[in-house]
């Protein structure tokens, strides 16, 4: 196939898929699907490590599809992988994501293995810019089976970019909606500040605080 031809083909696939259309699931290149497939969760884990649908997915290093107890009452989701991340093909590793442990830790009272830990988009953006509309319409499909799948009692939306697509509630400022407790499905979420604003405004950790203590008690 000549590139043009696969541009081509990329290009209508990606309209299928924005149609609601699960057409990649026959793009299953023999080198990435697992052997030992064990459940719906591992497919779909398969099926995102070999997704190329938008053009973030070229530079990627690792796919970062998320990780935790995939029973967890608990959710958080942030807003799409940083270097560290991409590095490492795990989510919230660098400094956004030692402060995200902490507040599970010594805040919840968890360990961060309890929770269950997945981002808007599962590839890095260049230069760790905010996702495209794009970007996030080809990539939360998978977002919303993982939740779907894990069926979370508590969904923690980690700043505006994580709230604004989960809810599609895109003129809201996430100072004026965080600590609130909204509907999500069978789940309640609660959306506040993402760790990396916390780095840059300590000040709003408190509220932060404030926001984790009402998901302790909703748990
Ligand atoms: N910021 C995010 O939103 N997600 C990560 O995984 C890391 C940093």
């Amino acid at each position: 196939m000549t590139t043009i031809e696969k541009a081509r083909l990329l290009k209508l696939l990606y309209q299928y898929r924005c149609c609601g259309f699960e057409y990649f699931k026959e793009y299953k290149p023999a080198n990435v699907v697992s052997k030992n497939s064990s459940g719906s969760f591992e497919e779909l884990n398969d099926k995102v490590q070999s997704c190329h649908i938008c053009t973030i997915s070229k530079n990627r290093k690792n796919v970062v599809f998320g990780e935790g107890d995939k029973n967890a009452s608990l959710m958080f989701i942030g807003e799409g992988p940083g270097a560290n991340e991409d590095e490492s093909g795990r989510p919230f590793v660098g400094k956004a994501g030692m402060l995200l442990t902490k507040i599970i830790e010594n805040v919840l009272g968890l360990k961060r293995e309890d929770v269950y830990i997945a981002n808007i988009i599962k590839c890095r953006p260049p230069n760790n810019r905010v996702p495209t509309m794009e970007e996030v319409s080809a990539c939360k499909p998978y977002l919303l089976e993982q939740i779907n799948s894990i069926k979370p009692k508590i969904i923690v939306a980690l700043g505006s970019t994580s709230y604004h697509h989960l809810m599609g509630e895109y003129d809201m400022p996430i100072s004026r909606i965080r600590g609130e407790i909204l509907e999500f499905g069978t789940a309640k979420l609660i959306p506040t500040y993402h760790p990396s604003f916390l780095l840059r405004n300590p000040s709003a950790k408190k509220d932060v605080f404030a926001d984790m203590l009402k998901v302790k008690k909703l748990l």
